[in-house]
């Protein structure tokens, strides 16, 4: 019967998903950040929310719409996310898949730092950004399930399944974001799911396909 059009198998279940980039500032007008269009991040969140579940999306700046009946939450930096998401527990699913920065500036400049004639530009030190992912695979309010993103330019599955180990995932979706595949700001994808007893290829497809899929296997392993 979860089959049926309008089932809600989902319904009672609280998830938390994070999409887009992080903006780590480096001055009032600059930042680094990733690529990322949140489209597969906003698509996993709008597809639990029609299978019932009670949906958190914290989302980095992205320019796509926020998909209605979800709490939407938004955030610019890595730490701000990581707040956010902690805030949002607990919860039965977290799905993490934000591009989130890996490094923010140590220290940013409170005021737009300026050329100068004949000098060398300006140097960033870099600080590690949380890792949003493993913070809560190993929380003490650890969701039931827990599941993240790889993006990898080579090696995909063992890239991917280190990542499931290191950060205490039961799932990572891992996809080759090489710049040949396209996949990167596109509306399909092409991801491995990686599980802790083996790897499914799932074919390509557009994004809000892989998101029904994902939900459709969430709601089979919460009921
Ligand atoms: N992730 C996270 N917080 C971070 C970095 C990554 O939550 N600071 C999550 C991503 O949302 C994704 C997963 O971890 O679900 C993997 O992200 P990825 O960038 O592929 O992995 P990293 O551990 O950052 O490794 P690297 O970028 O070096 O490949
Ligand atoms: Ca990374």
């Amino acid at each position: 019967e979860e089959l049926l059009a309008g089932a809600k198998p989902l319904a009672g279940k609280k998830a938390i998903v994070t999409s887009g980039p992080t903006h780590e500032p480096i001055d009032p007008v600059r930042y680094i950040a990733n690529r990322s269009s949140g489209k597969q991040g906003h698509a996993i969140a709008a597809a639990l929310a029609r299978l019932g579940a009670d949906v958190t999306l914290v989302s980095g700046p992205v320019t796509i719409p926020a998909p209605s009946s979800v709490r939407i939450i938004r955030v610019e930096r890595a730490e701000e996310m990581r707040d956010a998401v902690v805030a949002a527990l607990p919860a039965d699913v977290a799905v993490m898949v934000a591009a989130v920065a890996d490094w923010r500036v140590a220290s940013a400049a409170g005021n737009k730092i300026k050329k100068r004639p004949g000098e060398a530009p300006p140097p960033l030190q870099l600080a590690e950004n949380p890792d949003i992912l493993k913070t809560i695979g190993h929380h003490a309010s650890r969701p039931k399930l827990v599941i993240g993103f790889a993006a990898e330019t080579e090696n995909v599955a063992a890239n991917g399944r280190a990542k499931l180990e290191r950060k205490g995932a039961d799932y990572i979706l891992a996809n080759d974001v090489s710049p040949a595949t396209g996949i990167m700001g596109g509306d399909r994808n092409r991801v491995k799911l990686i599980g802790r007893d083996g790897t499914e290829d799932w074919p390509e497809m557009g994004k809000d396909e892989v998101a029904d899929k994902l939900a459709a296997l969430i709601a089979a392993k919460l009921s």
